[in-house]
């Protein structure tokens, strides 16, 4: 699968997403190392705080169909303006996937990617508590 399908995955799960508060659709897109893509979006609530982000939502279902190694993930929202994954998803996404796991993000007619060791460096994981 090419980069541009992996982002589009990403484009139409938003689709799905339940954003009645900030109208800010994200939809996630997160690639096995055997080629399997889950989907996430966005899913708020009215208590305005225990929202679920897209990568949450797109790694929850891997997770909970066996799935471990991951080899990237392509993140978008309706705005195409190159939405990284936030701090929570950075450390929920890096209890599973190592430094050079890459994270696309997408603006629009351009994609840019980084490594999730350089979004979040020096994190702890599962190696500090082993
Ligand atoms: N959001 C995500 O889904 N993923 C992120 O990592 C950044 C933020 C969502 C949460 C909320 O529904 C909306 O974007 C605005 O913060
Ligand atoms: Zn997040």
């Amino acid at each position: 699968m090419d980069v541009e399908d992996l982002i589009q995955a990403a484009r139409e799960i938003q689709a799905e997403a339940h954003v009645p508060y900030s109208e800010y659709r994200v939809g996630a897109a997160l690639q096995t190392v055997d080629g399997t893509v889950f989907t996430g979006c966005n899913i708020e609530n009215a208590n305005y705080s225990n929202s679920l982000h897209a990568e949450e939502v797109a790694l929850s279902q891997a997770i909970a169909t066996g799935h471990r190694d991951f080899s990237r993930i392509a993140v978008s929202s309706n705005r195409r303006d190159g939405v990284t994954p936030c701090g929570m998803c950075r450390q929920t996404l890096a209890e599973f996937c190592d430094e050079e796991f890459a994270v696309i993000t997408d603006h629009g007619d351009d994609w840019r990617e980084y490594t999730l060791g350089e979004l979040l460096p020096n994190t702890i994981t599962q190696e500090h508590l082993g």
